[in-house]
């Protein structure tokens, strides 16, 4: 099958198809479904210095709508199966920043442009969601971010873990691009495919 013919495909700078635009089978996404775009792979724009502007701060409960709307955002953008509803998502939000979970907020000045959720252990950190609004993605805001979690806020001697669907191209990218390194690949199988499975064997 040809990379044209695959259109569930995610191309990312480094395996786009020669010619690929914002229409072509297989644009970048940050979902696993070329119907529902994010950022095309010819639309983002040069990097630019956003390190005097950026400011950062640790949210409080009073964050939780804003965080829980950008939450709803950020499961759109990776393809993940949680159907949660934003009031939902708002009610979680709420409940994790008044337990185990910090989170950051990222201004530009005057608006939020990201945010990162995290739980710290004994021995690591466990970054949980870290979303960068739609508009202001692949200028360099997210790099920033993580430059400011590693010297401003997260602890300096522990390992730093994040999950990403194996779907997100983009997510992966960027945090390969961060230094992190592959550890662990997660399996599932589906109780109705497992059927299926043992008579194809048997
Ligand atoms: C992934 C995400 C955080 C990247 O944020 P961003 O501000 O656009 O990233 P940056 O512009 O700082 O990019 C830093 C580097 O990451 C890599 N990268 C980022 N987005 C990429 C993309 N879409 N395709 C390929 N590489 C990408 C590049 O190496 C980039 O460096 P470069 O621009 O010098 O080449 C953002 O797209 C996002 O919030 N996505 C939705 C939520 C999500 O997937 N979160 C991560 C999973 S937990």
């Amino acid at each position: 099958m040809s990379a044209e013919q695959r259109p569930w495909a995610i191309w990312t700078r480094q395996n786009a198809p020669k010619g690929a635009t914002d229409s072509s089978p297989g644009f970048l996404t940050l979902g696993r479904k070329r119907d529902t775009p994010e950022v095309a792979f010819e639309a983002r724009p040069k990097p630019i210095n956003c390190a005097t502007k950026m400011k950062h701060r640790l949210a409080t409960r009073n964050d939780a709508q804003l965080l829980g709307e950008l939450n709803h955002q950020l499961i759109q953008d990776e393809g993940h199966r949680n159907g949660m509803t934003i009031p939902q998502l708002v009610d979680r939000m709420r409940a994790w920043l008044d337990t185990d979970y910090q989170a950051s907020i990222f201004t530009d000045g005057t608006s939020v442009v990201a945010y990162a959720l995290y739980w710290e252990e004994k021995d690591y950190l466990y970054l949980r969601q870290f979303f960068v609004r739609r508009d202001r993605r692949g200028s360099g805001v997210g790099r920033e971010c993580v430059r400011i979690l590693f010297s401003e806020v997260w602890p300096k001697d522990k390992r730093i873990t994040v999950d990403v669907l194996c779907w997100n191209q983009a997510g992966i990218a960027f945090w390969r691009a961060m230094g992190f390194t592959d550890y662990c690949l997660n399996l599932e199988i589906y109780p109705d495919l497992k059927s299926k499975t043992s008579k194809a064997v048997s």
